[in-house]
C-alpha cells in the first residue's frame, strides 16, 4: 500500500507543450490520482525558462511542483519575483554558485505540503557538457541529504538535469537508499532505463520531453539541420514546432515509507 503518489514529467516545451499538458493531464489526474504534480518549465516559454503566465497555465491544467535547469533564468525580468516568493511552486538548480556578490533568485530545495504528505523536492545541474559552471552535484546532494535525511519525509525526488547517461547512473548510486526517486531532465528523449534500486530508490536517466514528436528537442528541423550538414550555427533559426503530432513524456511513482515501490513510463503520443 502506497503512502504517496505522484505523476513527475519532464521538459515541457513551448507552446506544444502546455497545450499537451492541457489536453492530457486531466485524463491522467483521473487515472492516477496523484498527490502531487511535478514538472520541468526549463523550456516552458518559446524552449527558454519560463514566464509566470505560462507557470499560471499549467497550474490551471494541474501542475503543483515546476523544477529547472540551464535555462531556468531566461526570463528572469518577468520570473524572479515569482521564484523568490515564499512557498514558489518554482525550484532552479540548488547547485548554481550563490554569494553575496550575485545573488540568483529562487531555490534549489523546498518541501511541499498537501493533504497531510511531506515530499521533498530538490533539482540539481551537472557541470558535465553543460555551459553553465556549477558547483559540484554530488557535494551539493551529500550537503543537502545530511540536512534532510528521508526519514523526516513521506518521500525525497531529484531532478537530476543533465547530459551524459553515466553521470546520472553514478547519481543514482550515490543517492540510492536516501532518496526516493531520482530522475533526469534535459536530454528530451525519454530512456528506458526505469528502475528500483535494492535500497527502494527509484531511478530513471531521463524521464522524457513533452512536446512535438518530430522535431530536434521541440525545436524544427530546418532550424537544426542547416547546423548539423554547414557545421556551423551560421544557417540556423532555432524556433518551436507545433506542427504535426506531439508526445507527452513522464513517469507514474508510488512511494511507501519513503522508498519507491512502482516506477511507471508513461508516453503518449498524439496523431493528428
Ligand atoms: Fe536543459
Amino acid at each position: 500500500m502506497y503512502d504517496m503518489k505522484l505523476l513527475v514529467f519532464g521538459d515541457i516545451y513551448g507552446r506544444k507543450g502546455r497545450q499537451l499538458i492541457a489536453q492530457y493531464l486531466p485524463e491522467l489526474r483521473t487515472k492516477y490520482d496523484p498527490d502531487f504534480v511535478i514538472a520541468n518549465s526549463e523550456n516552458l516559454t518559446n524552449g527558454k525558462g519560463p514566464i509566470p503566465e505560462h507557470l499560471h497555465e499549467l497550474q490551471r491544467s494541474g501542475v503543483d511542483i515546476f523544477t529547472g535547469g540551464n535555462h531556468s533564468f531566461a526570463n528572469m525580468d518577468f520570473c524572479a519575483d515569482y521564484m523568490n516568493t515564499p512557498n514558489s511552486p518554482q525550484l532552479r538548480p540548488a547547485n548554481f554558485y550563490d554569494s553575496k556578490h550575485y545573488q540568483l533568485p529562487g531555490r534549489g530545495v523546498w518541501l511541499f505540503e498537501k493533504n497531510g504528505k511531506k515530499l521533498l523536492v530538490i533539482n540539481l545541474i551537472s557541470g558535465n557538457f553543460l555551459k553553465d559552471d556549477v558547483y559540484n552535484p554530488f557535494l551539493k546532494i551529500d550537503e543537502i541529504l545530511t540536512e534532510h535525511p528521508l526519514e523526516k519525509y513521506d518521500g525525497i525526488i531529484v531532478d537530476f538535469h543533465r547530459e551524459s547517461t553515466a553521470e546520472s547512473y553514478c547519481m543514482a548510486e550515490w543517492v540510492s537508499g536516501r532518496v526516493s526517486l531520482q530522475y533526469g531532465t534535459h536530454t528530451h528523449v525519454q530512456t528506458n532505463d526505469d528502475r528500483i534500486l535494492a535500497s527502494g530508490t527509484g531511478a530513471m536517466t531521463d524521464i522524457g520531453m513533452t512536446g512535438a514528436l518530430n522535431s530536434s528537442i521541440g525545436q524544427e528541423f530546418k532550424g537544426w539541420i542547416p547546423t548539423f550538414v554547414s557545421g556551423t550555427g551560421h544557417f540556423s533559426g532555432k524556433k518551436e514546432t507545433d506542427m504535426g503530432p506531439g508526445v507527452v513524456c513522464g513517469v507514474f511513482v508510488e512511494i511507501q515509507k519513503g522508498k519507491c515501490i512502482h516506477l511507471e513510463k508513461i508516453r503518449i503520443i498524439e496523431w493528428v
